[in-house]
């Protein structure tokens, strides 16, 4: 299986790990190594550039992981984040109740009560994974870890759960600092925790992972339906219905899955392929302000590799949707283990700026007061997981050891642990290709990894099974007449440049791979002489 042979590279080539391994480990808490903090570095500078950086109207944040009882009352979580379990009566292990159904049956049964889920488990005659003793009633839990802050006189507090509710509660000094107007965004990349009941799939379910979370604050005009993508009324000052920073990203394309596709008579399809704008002009979309951050992720996805047949974004029934939401559209990706969530969307409508509001008794603090809009700003989430992205990726690139002695990673060049080898054709060149690549590293600020152990063709294969997408050998020719060549890591094609052009080249074939093929046929093909 794919996540079999994943989950081996990732402990042999160093990219993530069990924690506590020489213990034992407890389920859900993974340590990045050497080769994946790199990639993990990489996806989220990719992510801020993309999401932040390029949006002067998002503004980043860094919070407190350990968040007060209060803020996670006022937000619901304490009442309502909840998930199903059930417990073998014979060896006592734990199982998400929903998951053990979907498993069997294959059949989405998200937000079903305790009781229906026990009675379906009864009638397929669900035994235990582990034992095939028997399972018991379903309960919820809920799935905060609770701690204690202070010694002696201890106050009640959480790990955060989501990143969201920092920005939440930071709201007003953020919108007086930046001095902030609507539409505008808080961004954080931060760790969240979750008790889940069986973590599992290696990096897809665990206890304590990082979010990348922006929440796009808007103001609705009292008498606009923001679920609803027809135009409002109010059409010319409602960003919900005329968000001017979505023309960019009208005709980009979307797999969507929406709740009439799920539920009606060609519901085995997979999808519907629409432009952005197809899909709000014939209503699939709840609003233009959603529509913007899944062109995005689109965008940002495709960016990172991951094909197009293989994302799609589900809009999420009534009954599977999170408390707050009035509207969700997951992005899901097709990995080897079928369509799974990798970002959450959700229109959480005023519920938390409201909530805090009311809660800390400073409701003014809250709200952004314009003639004719609601006072408190609504927002829309998009929410997405670093190791949920970074298994995508993994799963993406990988490629079987068919045309290679070895399985090696086709990374894309964004998220690649080193953006190119050097390697000297014998030992004696080293100072030379050392010189190379400290200059690169200078003038670039990339990570360039330098080898000098063994055979060329040994070296080429240790830097394709961590995805380095060009080596550049240092040989006889370069100390006569200035020149190396560029080996590209997906066809072992090589072309011969000179030392003044590297740099240059490299940061074309970077950010354009087929220009290494055009730069082929111009010069033709080159070996390590
Ligand atoms: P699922 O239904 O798969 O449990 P979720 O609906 O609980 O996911 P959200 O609450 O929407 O997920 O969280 C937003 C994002 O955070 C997810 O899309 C995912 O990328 C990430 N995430 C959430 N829970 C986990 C987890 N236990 N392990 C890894 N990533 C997670
Ligand atoms: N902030 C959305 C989530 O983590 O569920």
């Amino acid at each position: 299986m794919l996540l079999d042979d994943i989950m081996k590279i990732a402990l042999n080539r160093g990219i993530f790990f069990p924690t506590a391994e020489v213990y034992h480990p407890i389920g859900g808490f993974y340590e990045w190594g050497p080769i994946g903090s790199q990639i993990r570095r990489n996806l989220i500078e990719a992510w801020r550039e993309f999401f932040v950086d390029l949006d002067e109207t998002v503004y980043e944040i860094h919070g407190s992981t350990i968040l007060p009882h209060e803020v996670l009352k006022a937000s619901g979580h304490v009442d309502k984040f909840v998930d199903p379990q059930v417990t073998c009566t014979k060896c006592q292990e734990a199982f998400r109740a929903d998951h053990l159904i979907e498993n069997a049956t294959g059949e989405n049964v998200e937000g079903w009560d305790e009781q229906q889920l026990s009675q379906k488990i009864v009638e397929l005659g669900l035994k235990c994974p582990n034992c095939k003793g028997e399972l018991g009633a379903v309960t919820v839990v809920n799935t905060m870890f609770p701690v204690k802050v202070g010694i002696g006189k201890e106050s009640p507090a959480f790990l955060r759960p989501e990143t969201a509710q920092n920005i939440f509660i930071s709201f007003p000094r953020v919108v007086r600092a930046v001095r902030a107007k609507p539409p505008f965004g808080i961004a954080q990349i931060g760790t969240s925790y979750r008790n889940e009941i069986s973590p599992r799939r290696g990096l897809f379910r665990v206890r304590e992972f990082e979010q990348m979370e922006i929440e796009y604050f808007v103001l609705k005009h009292k008498d606009c339906d923001s679920t609803k993508s027809t135009p409002c009324d109010h059409h010319e000052e409602c960003t919900f219905h005329n968000f001017k920073s979505l023309q960019p990203f009208l005709e980009v394309k979307l797999n969507l899955y929406t709740v009439s596709m799920q539920q009606g008579p060609n519901n085995e399809k997979e999808y519907e392929t629409h432009s952005v704008k197809e899909a709000l002009d014939i209503g699939l979309l709840p609003n233009q302000v959603i529509a913007y951050f899944l062109a995005k992720e689109q965008v940002f996805l495709e960016n990172l590799g991951i094909s197009r047949e293989k994302i799609r974004f589900r809009e999420m029934m009534d009954s599977e949707r999170p408390f707050y939401s009035a509207s969700n559209f997951d992005c899901e990706i097709k990995y080897s283990f079928g369509w799974k969530e990798v970002i959450g969307n959700a229109y959480r409508t005023n519920h938390d700026l409201s909530t805090h509001g009311q809660a800390s008794s400073n409701m003014k603090a809250f709200q952004i007061k314009q003639k004719g809009f609601e006072p408190v700003p609504h927002v829309v989430e998009p929410s997405f997981g670093v190791g949920r992205l970074i298994y995508a990726v993994l799963e993406e690139s990988y490629r079987q050891p068919t045309d290679r002695e070895y399985a090696w990673f086709a990374f894309p060049s964004i998220v690649a642990p080193f953006k190119c080898a050097v390697f000297p054709l014998r030992k004696d060149f080293s100072p030379k290709a050392k010189k190379i690549q400290e200059d690169l590293i200078k003038k670039l600020k990339i990570r360039v990894l330098f080898d000098n152990g063994g055979s060329i063709g040994k070296r080429y294969a240790r830097a394709d099974e961590v995805g380095i997408p060009y080596c550049i050998t240092i040989d006889y020719e370069t100390f006569e007449n200035d020149t190396i060549t560029i080996r590209d890591r997906d066809s072992k094609d090589q072309i011969r440049a000179s030392l003044d052009e590297l740099s240059e080249l490299l940061q074309m074939f970077w950010s354009d791979p087929s220009a290494f093929h055009e730069e082929l046929e111009k010069r033709g093909s080159a070996k390590s002489s």
